[in-house]
Order: structure tokens, then C-alpha cells, then sequence
């Protein structure tokens, strides 16, 4: 791939390097965003069912459906699906808010579950005392939401087991890992349904904000396009059910249709940037680690470091101008506005302990060969002085 105007040494390193990625698009992108412009069909204009349909051929999902954002995505899901008050959904605490914040939306109760520490996916034993936990708490379990964190598919066949046992619905929340593979099944075919977002750092992102929800149920494909424009029936002024605007903007998904082109490539370059980081990485910190038979597409690099020395590592690398970012320095059972649900067990130990230890190291598919090595070399010295 060629990048003109590369980065130098001196230059400050972008946590995520949108730029690069312009640049290599140029015109491609302009000439998308123009033809949107003339042709004036801004809302549901064709570059929507354009979009989904390459986002169908991309991951092998039945139904892609465009959407508002990836919180809109979930919600629809649960929406569509009946969820409501005396329903508990089964999430991970170690995530972004929207994952829970949809169930409180529906009126359910999330009931949160802890992660494994070297994937920091849902851990399925959690999921099993969590399922209890609702039971004995009054609740009905209904659905189990699987976060695939940072890049990487959560376990599914544990969890999908685990669903089979409970008569529980799964829904995969890949806001962080569209266009990943879980044991020869691409990200977007797992579960009843799949949501992805495309916000602009996500690895597949818009210039502004984007979602979709992917199924092969051909009937609640149906009823989420109908979620997403106020619930509409065939008539568009008799609508059939209460629903949202959630549609995608028309420029969001002619951007996107232009970016997905070079998708494949760009989650190899990825790939490649962390295998780097591991290698040069793994004898002085945590790194992560993939499943067996999976792949990640990195939406971040994320080591664990023990011993308190977190926040220490994140001012030296500061200091060298080398930005870090912390998802997430608290698991949401630990937030205001999330306290009061139940918690698997009772506490999620493995969840608190990574808010104190991870860090996100600088990962997009443009990061040059020497500024990783600048990297790496800067966390390999810092370490070694703390
Ligand atoms: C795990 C997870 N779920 C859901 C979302 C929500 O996506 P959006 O910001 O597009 O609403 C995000 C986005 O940050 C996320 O990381």
C-alpha cells in the first residue's frame, strides 16, 4: 500500500491515524461524498443498500442492516426481540457502556458477568453463576450479550453452549470486531444477531457516526428495518410498532462502501502490527492473547501491566510523545449509574483487576515500521526502570 506524505520520526505519533488513511483514499472518498451531494437522496438514499450488501458479501450474514450507531444496533436488537421489564441480559462489566445501557433502555436488568484476564472476553463459568445470580434475584433470563473487546471474538462455543442449556438468545456485540473470524465463521454469523459500529477510530469507521445489525433470520431482519424508521408497516403512515430513527446517513455509508474496499488489507497491516508488538513485547508485559482458531482485528493493542506500574508506564510514554489510552479504568458494575444491578456471584475480581493494569498502545494499519520500533523500545525502557 503507498502513503505519501509519511510520518517522520520527529512527528507526533497519532493513538489512531485517520490522515493516513485519507490520504491513501484522496478523491476516492470526495468523489463518494460528492456524488451523495448531487444526487440529494441523503436519507435512505441507495448507497445504504449499496453498503449493505457489500457488508452482507463481506462477512456472510443473510441481512446487513445500516444503522444510526452501534448503541442504536444493540438496542434495536433487543427491541426487536421483546426484551422488557423482569428480563435479565447477561453482559460482560469490562466493556463500553452502551452494552448495558440498551438493557436498562428496554427496561430490562443487565446482570453483569466477569472476563477472562488474557482475552478479556466474557468468561463462560462467570456467565453460568450469572445466569443464578438473575434466577435467584427473581429475574427471567432472556439473552446473553458476548462482547468481542478489543478485536477479538469472545469464546462462543462455550457461550453459545451455555445459551442452548438456558434457552438464552445471543446477541454478539462487534462494535470492536468486524471483519474478525471465529473458527472458520466470520464475525457478523454468530448468534441471532450481530452489531457493529463504525464509529470513526472502530476499525471499520465512517466520518461520523454508523452502525449496523446483521442476522440470518430473515424475519427479524424484517422487523429491525422497520425499528429503524418509527416502526414502519407498509403503509408509511401506519406505523406497526414503536420504533426509532435509527436509519444510517446516506454520505456515512457511501464513505464506508469506499473504505470496506480496503478493509482486507488494512486488518492485515494490523494484524502484522501486533504480532510485532508481541514479539518484542511478551517477556516484559502482559500481551494479549487470541483465541486458538481465531483472529482479532486489533481495534486496540492492549497489554496488562502488574504491579502498579501502570499509570507510571503511561507518563514516561508521554513523555516521549507517545500516546496511550485506558479501556477502561472502571468496569461498569463499579460506575454511578450502574452499581445497582447484580453482579455475577457477587464480584468480578478479574474485571477490577484489569481496570488497574491495562494500557493501549498506539494500533491503526498505517503505523510505520520505525515509529513501532520507537514504541517499543520506549515501553521496553520504561518498564525496565520501574
Ligand atoms: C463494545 C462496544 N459496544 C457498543 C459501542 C457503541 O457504538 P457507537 O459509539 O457507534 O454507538 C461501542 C463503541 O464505542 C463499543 O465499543
Amino acid at each position: 500500500m503507498t502513503v505519501d506524505a509519511r510520518p517522520t520520526l520527529e512527528t507526533p505519533i497519532p493513538f489512531i491515524d485517520l490522515a493516513a488513511q485519507r490520504r491513501r483514499l484522496g478523491q476516492r472518498i470526495d468523489d463518494a461524498i460528492l456524488r451523495v451531494v448531487n444526487h440529494g437522496g441523503f436519507i435512505m438514499g441507495p448507497e445504504v443498500r449499496q453498503l449493505e450488501t457489500d457488508l452482507s458479501a463481506f462477512c456472510g450474514a443473510g441481512h446487513a442492516i445500516g444503522c444510526a450507531n452501534g448503541t442504536d444496533a444493540l438496542a434495536l436488537v433487543l427491541m426487536a426481540k421483546g426484551v422488557t421489564a423482569g428480563h435479565a441480559v447477561l453482559c460482560p462489566s469490562f466493556t463500553f457502556a452502551s452494552t448495558a445501557e440498551v438493557v436498562a433502555w428496554v427496561g430490562a436488568t443487565p446482570v453483569f458477568v466477569d472476563v477472562y484476564p488474557d482475552t478479556f472476553n466474557m468468561d463462560p463459568a462467570s456467565l453460568e453463576v450469572g445466569i443464578a445470580t438473575a434466577k435467584a434475584q427473581g429475574l427471567t433470563p432472556a439473552a446473553v450479550i458476548a462482547v468481542d473487546l478489543f478485536g477479538q471474538p469472545a469464546d462462543y462455543d462455550a457461550i453459545e453452549g451455555i445459551c442452548g442449556q438456558h434457552g438464552l438468545w445471543l446477541l454478539s456485540d462487534a462494535a470492536q470486531s468486524f471483519g474478525a473470524t471465529y473458527r472458520q465463521r466470520r464475525i457478523g454469523t454468530i448468534g441471532a444477531a450481530t452489531s457493529t459500529s463504525f464509529f470513526p477510530a472502530k476499525p471499520l469507521g465512517c466520518y461520523g457516526d454508523g452502525g449496523a445489525v446483521f442476522t440470518d433470520d430473515a424475519e427479524l431482519a424484517a422487523v429491525l428495518r422497520s425499528l429503524r424508521v418509527h416502526g414502519q408497516g407498509s403503509d408509511k403512515y401506519d406505523n406497526v410498532r414503536i420504533g426509532m430513527n435509527g436509519r444510517l446517513d446516506t454520505v456515512q455509508a457511501a464513505v464506508l462502501i469506499e473504505k470496506l474496499k480496503i478493509f482486507p488489507e488494512e486488518i492485515a497491516a494490523r494484524q502484522a502490527v501486533a504480532e510485532r508488538y508481541t514479539e518484542a513485547l511478551a517477556e516484559v508485559a502482559g500481551t494479549p492473547n487470541v483465541l486458538e482458531g481465531a483472529s482479532s482485528v486489533w481495534a486496540q493493542y492492549t497489554l496488562r501491566i502488574a504491579g502498579g506500574r501502570r499509570d507510571a508506564l503511561a507518563a514516561r510514554l508521554k513523555a516521549e510523545a507517545i500516546p496511550t489510552a485506558i479501556y477502561y479504568p472502571k468496569p461498569l458494575h463499579r460506575q454511578t449509574a450502574y452499581r445497582q444491578f447484580p453482579v455475577a456471584g457477587g464480584a468480578l475480581p478479574v474485571s477490577d483487576r484489569l481496570a488497574s493494569e491495562v494500557i493501549s498502545l498506539p494500533m491503526h494499519p498505517y503505523l510505520l515500521r520505525d515509529v513501532q520500533d520507537r514504541i517499543i523500545d520506549a515501553v521496553r525502557r520504561s518498564l525496565a526502570s520501574l
